[in-house]
């Protein structure tokens, strides 16, 4: 072999082992800077985790955190009102970084995702002065899911949505450095951007379908045709929030409006996919199901132990004992049956032709879904069985019914007066989602100049958004009708 050549084979050697090396070193750097996750922030307390914590939805489904931080200030033309997040009903707390429902994790960078609390913890107030009450674990009815949603898909859409309009933003902030200047400017920002107009054409069909508003999402639609890839349908499946306290006490009941599925393990696990966990994170969350250390334990798991066992506040405001008492004997005769617990109905699915409410929700759930939910999970450990199709909605237990306002499945009765109140007689349009609470009909206030700026209106001629039906207790007298509402009170 010539000397020229031997030459000529170390240099490529060497070319080689630089060319190695640095594709080693830009592997390292964009396993670090774009897929390496560090452990979720711990919380102490269960109720903080419930409110803060992850469930995994951040990796595939999360802003970035410093872009996330910033939309606000550089498009506040596409929220409702000045105000930032909280003038979507995102709930802040005093001394946390994160608001109420949005949790915060590094993976490459830190990201923000939704969880459960986003939509299952509430907020009211006596008056419109008073600093607000924040309850975990109570329905979500001043959130606008839909309007969040919109909001970050409107700003993508904006020749603004681009590198300099928002580091510039971001660099009023927050100081980052030049490698991540680099990295936000050439990959962040455009990949964010572009998974959000991905996002946007996910979510055309819920245009010029009925309204979701406050305190309402379409929870199903998205996860059929989205994780499920069943063919768009013309469904609307829109539900009002729910509580998710005292959920031991349901056991054995069905879950869900149209009582789904009865498996409380299985709701759980598939409302973390549905908000955009991946199957991965739930396979390596399930794995540590029963360890008993909090630091260790499963996410999800931690959740579903405090939901089974947080109780319902009571009803603050005065109750006339002795006539909660004459409404508790009307109860027991007219209500009991399907909504005490150990009523012989309670928990179970009443028929659509016999309860007569709104039906979209109940026609939303086909039996393919039922087929491809059941078939999600094969090969993981938590496989899901227990889904299926029913024909009505589940006379749930009325725990904690101060709260649970507006009312049914659809939010489209306001107040527990408005529902003692034939169809025709309840209101046809009202706004949803204002935190003044009324108790005299038992409800959120629904009228006036302050409903109306925070909240949406919901109109019941609006398909899915229909108030007919449950005619129980709407022919009893005046005075037996106040008895049983302020037995209600108590629940
Ligand atoms: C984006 C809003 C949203 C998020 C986030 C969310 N939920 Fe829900 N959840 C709902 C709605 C709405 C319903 C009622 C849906 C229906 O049946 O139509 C519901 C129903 C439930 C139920 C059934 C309760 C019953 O009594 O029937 C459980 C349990 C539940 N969710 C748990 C969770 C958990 C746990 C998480 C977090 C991992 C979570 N949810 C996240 C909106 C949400
Ligand atoms: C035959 C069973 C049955 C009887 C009897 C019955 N209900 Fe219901 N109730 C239901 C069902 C089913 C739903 C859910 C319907 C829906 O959301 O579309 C419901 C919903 C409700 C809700 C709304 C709960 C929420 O979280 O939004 C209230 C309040 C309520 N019922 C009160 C009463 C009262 C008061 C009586 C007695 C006067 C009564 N019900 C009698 C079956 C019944």
């Amino acid at each position: 072999m010539s000397r020229t050549s031997t030459r000529r084979r170390r240099m490529w050697t060497a070319v080689g082992i630089v060319t190695i090396l640095m594709a080693a070193i830009a592997g390292g750097v964009t396993y670090v800077k774009f897929f390496r996750e560090l452990p979720a922030p711990y919380f102490a307390s269960d109720e903080e985790h419930f409110l803060f914590g992850s469930t995994g939805t951040e990796a595939e489904q999360g802003v970035p955190y410093w872009i996330w931080l910033v939309l606000p200030r550089i498009f506040p033309e596409y929220l409702p009102r000045p105000g930032g997040y909280a003038a979507l009903g995102i709930l802040g707390k005093d001394g946390h970084e994160m608001p109420v429902g949005l949790s915060k994790v590094t993976v490459g960078f830190p990201r923000v995702g939704i969880n459960c609390a986003v939509c299952h913890t509430a907020r009211w107030r006596e008056k419109p002065g008073d600093v607000p009450t924040i309850v975990p674990a109570a329905p979500a009815h001043q959130t606008g899911e839909q309007e969040y949603l919109r909001f970050l898909l409107a700003c993508a859409s904006d020749p603004r949505f681009n590198a300099s309009t928002i580091l510039g933003e971001i660099s009023r902030n927050y100081r980052l450095s030049a490698l991540d200047r680099i990295l936000y400017r050439f990959a962040i920002i455009p990949f964010t951007r572009r998974g959000l107009l991905r996002m946007k054409r996910d979510s055309q069909w819920m245009e010029g379908r009925t309204e979701w508003g406050r305190g309402r999402i379409d929870p199903f639609n998205p996860v059929k045709f989205s994780i499920l890839r069943q063919p768009v349908d013309q469904t609307i499946g829109n539900s009002d929030m729910v509580p998710l306290w005292n959920l031991k006490r349901h056991e054995g009941m069905a879950f869900h409006w149209d009582g789904m599925n009865p498996n409380l393990k299985e709701v759980v696990l598939s409302s973390a996919l549905g908000d955009g966990a991946t199957r991965r994170w739930v396979d390596r969350d399930m794995r540590k199901w029963d360890n008993t250390d909090p630091r260790q334990m499963s996410s999800l798991r931690r959740i579903q132990n405090y939901i089974s066992d947080v109780q319902p506040p009571k009803y603050p405001f005065a109750v006339n004992a002795p006539a909660a008492q004459q409404g508790q004997a009307i109860f027991d005769s007219a209500c009991a049956a399907c909504h005490a617990f150990g009523g012989a109905r309670t928990g179970t699915v009443i028929p659509a032709a016999e309860i007569g409410t709104d039906r979209h929700r109940i026609d939303m759930w086909t039996s393919g879904s039922v087929a491809a939910y059941n078939e999600y999970g094969e090969g993981h450990d938590w496989d899901f069985s227990a889904f299926r199709k029913t024909d009505g909605y589940v006379s749930v237990p009325l725990d904690g019914l101060w709260l649970r306002a507006p009312y049914l499945h659809n939010g489209s009765v306001p107040s527990i007066t408005d529902l003692l109140e034939p169809p025709e007689r309840r209101p046809k349009q009202f706004w949803r989602g204002y935190d003044v609470y009324d108790p005299v009909k038992v409800g959120f206030v629904t009228s006036g100049p302050d409903a109306e700026r925070e909240g949406t209106l919901h109109d019941t001629s609006r398909p899915g958004n229909g108030n007919a039906g449950h005619l129980y207790g709407i022919d009893l007298p005046a005075e037996s009708k106040r008895a049983l509402i302020e037995y209600l009170k108590t629940q």
